[in-house]
């Protein structure tokens, strides 16, 4: 058995696809569990740039099978657009394979979406507004339409015709006029006919891979504090980004799995509203903002950036059962004096290290620092641990220490190049 789940161990943009484009390579299957089209995983492989935001990074492998997982909420059309633009910058890619279960996210969703923020007014999300909150709304009152549904034709009609009744009454409460039956049913029955072929039932795929001793990897999407039940409710996706969701979406058990590493940002970063309490809003948060290049692959926004917040950090170690870290981003540090990270929350006149659950408890908490030195050195050529400047090891010491988990491995620039593994032995058991 080795199994191995990656998950973001933050409010998500870790640079998780970059990490499953590494590990990728070396698994026979990878699978995306969770979420929909409001992830955006960027790859940089020489001079091209791949953004996946349904398709699990492992496409790029030509002997890696992808597997998109029944937790996951698929958009026919965005799902179609992304194989083409991939296909046309690669002619070899791995075989794909999409779980009858994955729910399908249809224009009322993403109206629905835009509507239901806007009705929210000062306590908006701030969603991708892709439609993902709408849709798992509809799975958990089992109205939704599976992908297995959509590929057959005499069901779909039937399926839809009713759940377009409903939604189109919602719709026109939001004094929006009802949605065309025709129209979309003709348009989705397209769809399905291009997407026929990878539909099927991916549980037992997985489990004899997984039986055989086969490599499989679980790519997480999202971010752990934004996870439904463990995140930063409501500012949260409506999914399970957390490693336990690697179980819920894709149909193995918790005793499958390996090894599980988080990935985390050498400092922190959210998009949409919720409390944000190392939040930097200064020179120091644009300069980051600035060299990290932080701006979101799905929706172009400016992420908000802060100090590492290790209460959080910790927490997720926790969350997740982490076997390793990888830190990334490190090389976005530079040039900074003095790197704070955030050790302890002071709320109500005393310290805790945990994230309250209260929303209004984690608006008030106030971020306890300690000071560490920064570098100068551009980190990209780094090679080795020892490559790397002192005050650079000690940071990473830090984090260890306080979160008591190993590092597995580094990530010092986007290219696959940049990336110094640590810990063999806490990525695959064999
Ligand atoms: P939704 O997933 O579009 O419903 O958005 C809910 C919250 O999750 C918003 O704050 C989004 O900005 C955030 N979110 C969703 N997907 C991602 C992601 O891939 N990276 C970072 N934040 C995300």
């Amino acid at each position: 058995m080795s199994t191995l789940v990656i998950v973001g161990a933050q409010w998500g943009d870790e640079a998780k696809g970059k990490i499953v484009d590494v590990l990728g390579s070396q698994a026979r299957i990878v699978v995306r569990y969770s979420g929909g089209n409001n992830a955006g995983h960027t790859v940089i492989v020489g001079q091209e740039r791949f953004t996946f935001h349904l398709i699990p990074s492992g496409i790029l492998h030509k002997d890696t099978v992808s597997i998109l997982g029944g937790g996951m909420v698929i958009c026919p059309k965005g799902l179609i657009e992304e194989l083409q633009r991939t296909r046309s910058m690669r002619s070899e890619l791995g075989a794909m394979m999409i779980s009858a279960a994955a729910h399908v996210v249809f224009p009322y969703h993403r109206l629905l979406d835009q509507l239901e923020e806007e009705a929210r007014g000062h306590n908006k999300i701030g969603t991708t507004s892709r439609g993902i909150g709408p849709a798992y709304q509809d799975k958990v009152a089992r109205i939704g339409i599976r992908m297995g549904e959509l590929v057959r034709p005499e069901r779909f009609e039937t399926r839809f015709r009713e759940v377009l009744t409903v939604k189109n009454r919602l719709l026109q409460m939001f004094g929006h006029p009802p949605l065309e039956f025709e129209a979309l049913f003709s348009e989705f029955s397209g769809y399905a006919d291009q997407l026929r072929e990878f539909v099927t039932d991916t549980e037992p795929v997985l489990q004899d891979a997984i039986q055989r001793g086969e490599r499989v990897l679980f790519e997480g999407a999202q971010g752990t504090f934004l996870d439904l039940d463990q995140g930063t409710y409501p500012f949260v996706t409506s999914s399970y980004p957390t490693a336990g969701g690697a179980c819920i979406g894709s149909g193995i058990g918790p005793r499958a799995i390996d090894s599980v590493l988080g990935v985390c940002k050498a400092y922190t970063t959210r998009v949409g509203s919720g409390p944000f309490c190392t939040e930097l809003d200064n020179e120091i948060g644009q300069q980051i903002r600035d060299q990290g290049n932080e701006y979101g692959t799905t929706t172009g926004r400016g992420r908000r950036c802060g100090w590492l917040d290790l209460v959080a950090l910790r927490q997720s170690c926790r969350i997740n059962s982490l076997s390793g870290l990888v830190v990334t981003r490190l090389d976005v540090l530079r040039n900074i004096p003095e790197l704070q990270v955030c050790t302890g929350y002071r709320l109500n006149g005393s310290v805790i290290n945990h994230l309250p659950s209260d929303i209004d408890d984690l608006a008030a908490v106030e971020p306890v620092y300690e000071t560490l030195q920064g570098w100068e050195e551009d980190l990209q050529s780094c090679r080795s641990l020892e490559d790397l400047p002192r005050s650079t090891r000690i940071y990473l010491d830090f984090i260890e220490h306080y979160t008591k988990t190993p590092t597995a491995i580094l990530s010092i620039g986007p290219e696959r190049e940049e990336t110094i593994v640590l810990r063999r032995d806490l990525i695959w058991s064999h």
